[in-house]
């Protein structure tokens, strides 16, 4: 079959023109301002699958952004995949750090440049291609099912009320996500595990108003220093997170299971240097690895008060903020690590001051088994496509909708992902390989052969 490779020589430009169009449009779910823009990549997104040949195609309202539908049944008595991805993206900014448009895509170095390119526009994209060419060859061999939605960047709020509604139209066998990276173009990989997320906002207040920080400084509380002083007292000298109760619940993992994770090759060395760092910090007695994936963590996103136009200004802010998450791993439960940081945060405020702890959104960690058939087929299409065997890889990112999927549906999901982690995803200059690209179209047509093959 590598009829495919043919197919692709063949339309190679028309699959990057038609990629380009869908980043051209800013679909910015987290900032009101793109609405109109994220709406238009939906009927984008409806009219790709019509054209690629999916029936039922329908862009489905939801409370916030609505999610795509289209599928292809060929035969009911054969097994359904269902593909999820998402058309919304990050913000771009810091705008000045891109050497491109964000929304204006360009290929550099190999490289698709646009926000989205990676994270996941061009990796759902691959799926409406390998399917157009399954339909154009007459060589689908089993049931699909598109789900595309808008709001995995802002946590997938009205996903999981969709899934809930629609439990009959979603019957599937597998899901199948095109969302993680592999470790590198020559050594393919598939992720076998997300981490879970719970992520709040603070807010500490001191005066009840900004201050002349010469006529107040030193006698009042100031809350900015009162914040990193309370921020600083959530880790301790081993990085360890010192709220109470969170790491109960935390999955240990064997010796044994380390030593083969272990194995996925690594080098610090390139790592430091990649990110132009002299040194790295994380928990005391694990790996970089082991710290970005099967470890829980707590970061600091954003934290802010106070004046930061151009120039000085002499002043004590009335209040501080900072957006906090936390990676959560299998057993954690992102509700519970919301109140227990909300108690700890509370319980360690000065009584100088008022804080207050406002929840976001959050998610629960997955662990995708690879004992089943449609892991197995996946493990084969990479193989027959890259040449070698993939690695089973945790990722330390989320995908929250995944264990919805399990508890909902009952599917299991295979994350068939092909970024990497240099493309700078949720970053200024984020990138796609063309080799990426359409080595996922390529790809995706054999996971359906030997998925059909094997469900026989
Ligand atoms: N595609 C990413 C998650 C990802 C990337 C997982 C690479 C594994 C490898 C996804 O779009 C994402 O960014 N998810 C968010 C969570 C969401 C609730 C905002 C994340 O991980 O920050
Ligand atoms: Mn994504
Ligand atoms: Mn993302």
């Amino acid at each position: 079959m590598s009829q495919i490779l043919d197919y692709i020589e063949a339309n190679k430009q028309r699959f990057l023109d038609e990629l380009f169009e869908l980043l051209r449009i800013p679909s910015v779910s987290a900032d009101p301002q793109y609405k109109d823009a994220v709406f238009k990549t939906a009927d984008a997104v409806k009219a790709a699958l019509v054209k690629a040949g999916a029936d039922k195609v329908e862009v489905c309202p939801t409370a916030g952004y609505p999610i795509v539908y289209g599928e292809k049944i060929i035969d009911a008595k054969l097994p359904t995949v269902l593909v999820y991805g998402h058309y919304d993206v990050q913000p771009a900014d810091p705008l000045e750090l891109w050497t491109s448009g964000p929304f204006e895509p360009v290929i550099k170095d190999g490289n698709i440049y646009a926000r989205g390119s990676c994270d996941d526009k061009g990796q759902m994209y691959m799926h409406v291609k390998a399917f157009e060419y399954m339909m154009q060859t007459n060589s689908l061999p089993c049931n699909v099912k598109f789900m595309i939605e808008g709001e995995e960047e802002v946590g997938s709020n009205n996903l999981g009320i969709f899934v809930a509604n629609n439990k009959e139209r979603l019957k599937a066998n597998v899901i199948l996500i095109s969302d993680t990276g592999i470790i590198a173009n020559d050594i393919p990989s598939i992720c076998v595990g997300l981490r879970g997320l719970t992520y709040l906002e603070v807010e500490v207040t001191g005066p009840n108003r900004d201050l002349h920080s010469g006529l107040y400084g030193g006698a009042v509380p100031n809350p900015i220093n009162i914040l990193c002083e309370m921020i600083a007292k959530l880790k301790d000298d081993n990085k360890h997170i010192t709220i109470p109760g969170f790491y109960d619940d935390v999955e240990v993992i064997s010796t044994e299971e380390r030593a083969e994770m272990a194995k996925a090759p690594f080098s610090v060395d390139e790592y430091k240097k990649a990110l132009d760092l002299k040194d790295i910090v994380g928990e005391e007695g694990y790996t970089t690895n082991e710290r970005n994936s099967i470890r829980p963590t707590l970061d600091v996103n954003g934290i802010w008060g106070g004046y930061q136009g151009e120039g000085a200004k002499t002043v004590i802010a009335s209040k501080a903020y900072a957006k906090i998450s936390m990676r959560l791993v299998p057993y954690q439960k992102s509700d519970k690590t919301f109140e227990q940081f909300k108690a700890y945060f509370e319980s360690i405020a000065p009584p100088s001051v008022k804080v207050k702890v406002t929840p976001h959104h959050g998610g629960e960690a997955a662990v995708t088994p690879t004992n089943t058939i449609a892991y197995k087929a996946a493990h084969k299409a990479m193989e027959t496509t890259f040449g070698k065997k993939p690695i089973p890889v945790r990722s330390g990112g989320s995908i929250p909708i995944v264990s919805m999927f399990k508890a909902e549906l009952g599917l299991d999901t295979v994350l068939l992902g092909f970024g990497l982690d240099s493309d700078a995803i949720h970053s200024p200059n984020e990138h796609y390989g063309v080799f990426n690209y359409f080595k996922g179209i390529e790809t995706i047509p054999y996971f359906y052969q030997y998925y059909a093959e094997m469900s026989k």
